[in-house]
């Protein structure tokens, strides 16, 4: 049954196709901007006006989507900048949805991009982030996202009780139908990297241990999956993606929910680089990366590929 490629197309399991995959972009102020990311090339900051431009070059390519980070020009204690009305980011959604009404715009609800000290949250005089002041924040970013008019939220910290009280957020101000896709089970992973230098994000002191997954647990994983479900998450994300497929099987097991799975910048970079050294075929590899990230039971990608992918040019 491997004869041919016929029979191997009759037989093959795993589809990949453009309509899986969300491409993440980070918006920046200013204007002209297109500062390409060190450690991800091909990956940039785009300023709103450039940002626009690129969307135009793959907006006719059936991608699933995109999902927006903003890297802002003021940061302080409490993340203003990134739940006020008139962010980076929420002007972006705007822009976006009027251009491309047909591209679906979701957004990364998290403090860490906005706050002085690179924390996901509030922080307590002794350091610590306080649960409960900061999902009062991230729900307000959700809900001015929202208002902005982007198609799905993605919230990404990680702290507890968040799904149910940005749900009631949204219900609150008129949003019943926007969808939470919830980053569930994300690890406290040094793939992320990368995506800090591009996000501008890394704590200036400490890690995200207190909040982010032991990459040794996987049992601690369902619990978060359960406690999001149960408060109203409508697609449960893995994150990392390649090296966490077992979460990813596991959570379409357990799941009727769409299951989703970040391929994080340290993913992305590592193909990158060993194809720029010319020691792997990048096309083929990017590309097996993601169906196996499929096989493994996701029903959506959030790729730095997915637009190489939805070009064809992997
Ligand atoms: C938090 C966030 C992070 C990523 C997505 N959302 C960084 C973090 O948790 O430190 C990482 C994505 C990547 O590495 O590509 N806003």
């Amino acid at each position: 049954m491997r004869m041919t490629p016929a029979l191997r197309g009759l037989i093959e399991e795993t589809t990949l196709s453009a309509g899986h995959l969300i491409y993440p972009m980070f918006v920046t102020e200013g204007s002209g901007i297109r500062r390409e990311i060190p450690a991800m090339p091909g990956v940039f900051n785009f300023s709103l006006d450039e940002l626009l431009r690129e969307v135009e070059t793959f907006a006719h390519c059936g991608l699933g989507g995109i999902i927006l980070f903003g890297v802002p020009g003021d940061k302080d204690e409490h993340g203003t900048s990134g739940w006020t009305e008139n962010g980076i980011v929420q002007r972006a959604v705007t822009a976006l949805k009027r251009e491309f009404p047909d591209l679906l715009v979701s957004t990364d609800v998290c403090l860490c991009e906005y706050t002085s000290h690179g924390h996901c949250g509030v922080l307590s005089p002794d350091g610590r982030i306080l649960n409960d002041q900061t999902v009062e924040l991230l729900a307000r970013m959700a809900v001015s996202h929202a208002q902005a008019g982007a198609d799905l939220v993605a919230p990404s910290d990680m702290l507890d009780l968040r799904i149910g009280e940005i749900r009631k957020a949204l219900d609150g101000a008129g949003f019943h139908e926007l969808p939470i896709m919830s980053y569930a089970v994300k690890y406290a992973s040094a793939f992320y990297g990368p995506f800090r230098d591009a996000a501008q994000s890394a704590p200036t002191s400490g890690d995200r241990k207190s909040h982010q997954m032991n990459p040794a647990n996987a049992r601690e994983g369902l619990r978060e999956a359960d406690a999001d479900c149960a408060e109203g998450a409508d697609v449960l994300m893995v994150k990392p993606a390649g090296y966490y497929l077992d979460m990813v099987q596991r959570l379409r097991a357990r799941y009727d929910l769409p299951i989703a799975a970040y391929q994080v910048s340290g993913e992305y970079s590592m193909i990158k680089a060993a194809a720029r050294n010319g020691w792997i075929d990048e096309a083929r590899v990017a590309r097996e990366s993601l169906v196996s990230i499929r096989r493994a039971g996701a029903d959506i990608i959030l790729s730095y590929y997915a637009v190489q992918f939805g070009l064809g040019l992997i």
